[in-house]
């Protein structure tokens, strides 16, 4: 990384650093000579490649995603197949809301920062935070955008980001806290949150063994938000990708079967050139109530 691509990572964190809170007594966090610090003299270093980690505590139970695993994720969505899931949520933001504002917006469980870049993009005076627990995904979150600031942290255990600052949050196929978030969204700020629905990847589930969408899941979603938000807007996308073995490799690997990823191997081996896949998955805009 070149000094200059490290100062614009270290000033995005400096510039999310007053929503910050402090993981061990949630006093407001300032920035000062690669760290991030609070009243109390709690310090966070910001690592050579420009995250920081707010985990603290005894080690989480909660694991992350891997390096092989954010690795394929990367390439899957560098090859543009999720595009229109990308411009689905960057729409769901955009929506009704000045392209100007100074928004603050955090990705919880961002990944790769992949659809927190898209949405930085669109709103030009935006500032990002990626937040995950895997520090794979903080080395990522921290390059993937000038205005995105990397944070590791476990969403399970409250987030470290102060009550009612930020404009918007996004959950992308990762775990929702909804109580921490409806604490951190300020007045006006909304939720956005994508699942997949039961025909995503389905076609993969009986040759290659794909996990299987919880027909459940959209009942416990809004079981899950009822009370804290109401749902304002919701979309299905739904589109087919035409899928190259290498990138179905890609798909296993950077999912929840990438522990089978043997035998899966061998299965996608057996495939044709390439097989026609659909994507489906719900974007939702929830308000707090
Ligand atoms: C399925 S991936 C989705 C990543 C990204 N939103 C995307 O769609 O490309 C789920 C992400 O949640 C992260 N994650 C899992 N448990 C977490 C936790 N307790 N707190 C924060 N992030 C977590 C993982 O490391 C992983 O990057
Ligand atoms: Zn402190």
């Amino acid at each position: 990384m070149s000094p200059a691509e490290q100062v614009a990572e270290q000033s995005a964190l400096a510039a999310v650093a007053e929503v910050l809170s402090c993981p061990e007594c949630d006093r407001g966090l300032a920035s000062a000579a690669g760290t991030l610090r609070c009243a109390h003299g709690h310090s966070f270093d910001i690592a050579r490649q420009g995250y920081v980690s707010l985990l603290t505590g005894a080690a989480t139970k909660a694991t992350g995603d891997t390096a092989a695993m954010l690795d394929a994720r990367a390439a899957f969505q560098g090859a543009g197949y999720f595009e229109p899931v990308a411009d689905a949520i960057a729409t769901a933001a955009t929506t009704g809301y000045d392209p100007d504002a100074p928004e603050i917006l955090a990705d919880i469980g961002a990944g790769t920062g992949y659809y927190l870049a898209r949405v930085l993009d669109a709103f030009p005076a935006a500032r990002g935070i990626g937040l995950d627990i895997a520090k794979p995904a903080g080395r990522r979150c921290a390059r993937v955008h000038p205005r995105a600031a990397a944070v590791v942290a476990d969403a399970w255990r409250g987030l470290p980001i102060r009550d009612r600052t930020l404009t918007a949050v996004l959950s992308v196929f990762a775990p929702r806290n909804p109580a921490a978030v409806s604490r951190i969204l300020a007045p006006g700020g909304r939720y956005i949150v994508v699942t997949p629905t039961v025909a995503h990847l389905a076609e993969l589930i009986e040759p290659i063994g794909m996990v299987t969408v919880d027909p459940e899941k959209d009942r416990r979603l809004a079981a899950a938000l009822d009370g804290r938000f109401v749902r304002a807007e919701h979309r299905t996308i739904e589109y087919p990708m035409t899928l190259p073995r290498a990138d179905i490799a890609n798909l296993v690997a950077m999912g929840p079967s990438a522990h089978h990823a043997d035998s899966a191997g061998e299965r996608i081996a057996r495939l044709p050139e390439s097989v026609e896949v659909t994507a489906s998955v719900t974007v939702g805009t929830y308000l707090p109530t």
